[in-house]
């Protein structure tokens, strides 16, 4: 029998990466719901839109297709902008995007038509509360913003995406407040979620814990 699990956390507690394998391993699909905020953050820099606006946000939004293939990229009408969306000044648009309330309400309906059906991994800020508040397994996903700032560096490293530490420390500090303290969904823990603190785990114990709360659900 096939559930639903939403992850959801702050910036980089490392819930897209752990999605990614869980899917996998289950034969699950992922959804990085992140990764469309950050889509919308993008095309609004992209075609000159202002962010602060939200009724030109969302009517930008009316002309826009996001989607993703089997591999993970993410495509806007058809471009691949998987890389692009990574950079950490899409990370703070996104955030800021993220806070309008018509934006959001757009995108979560996108997220609820997708995953329809059971089987799906899906992860973001808002999954256990807001899109997917009937998912049977609800993680919590944090880390140190310490142990965050040091995996963020990394992978950008690893993507070749230009990084300083000091300024991605920074951000995540920014970003924790931002999402957190918006009025519209904020980033919280769901009432029936499980948190996990991930910032002395590496992943292969972070997937083998949530295997086990999985066994435990079933
Ligand atoms: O997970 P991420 O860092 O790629 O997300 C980018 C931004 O999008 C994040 O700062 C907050 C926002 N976001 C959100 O508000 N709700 C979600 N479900 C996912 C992301």
């Amino acid at each position: 029998m096939k559930i639903n699990i939403a992850i959801d956390g702050p910036s980089a507690a490392g819930k897209s990466t752990i999605a990614k394998i869980l899917a996998k391993e289950l034969g699950y699909a992922h959804l990085d719901t992140g990764a469309m905020y950050r889509c919308v953050g993008y095309y609004a820099l992209q075609q000159k839109i202002n962010i602060d606006d939200e009724e030109a946000l969302v009517h930008m939004m009316e002309y826009m297709q996001i989607s993703f293939d089997a591999d993970g990229n993410v495509y806007i009408n058809d471009q691949d902008v998987s890389k692009e969306i990574r950079q950490n000044e899409i990370s703070m648009v996104a955030s800021k995007v993220s806070a309008f309330p018509k934006v959001r309400k757009h995108l979560v309906r996108l997220q609820q038509e997708m995953a329809k059906d059971k089987g799906y991994i899906m992860d973001g800020r808002d999954i256990g509360t807001i899109v997917l508040p009937d998912a049977e397994l609800k993680i919590y996903m944090v880390a140190s913003v310490n142990a965050r700032a040091k995996r963020r560096y990394k992978e950008y490293l690893e993507k070749h995406i230009e990084a300083d530490y000091d300024v991605i420390f920074k951000d995540i500090e920014q970003r924790d407040y931002q999402d957190m303290n918006r009025k519209t969904s904020p980033l919280c823990k769901a009432k029936d979620a499980i948190e996990l603190d991930t910032s002395d785990m590496t992943i292969e114990e972070v997937v083998s814990a949530i295997h086990k709360l999985m066994k435990e659900k079933l």
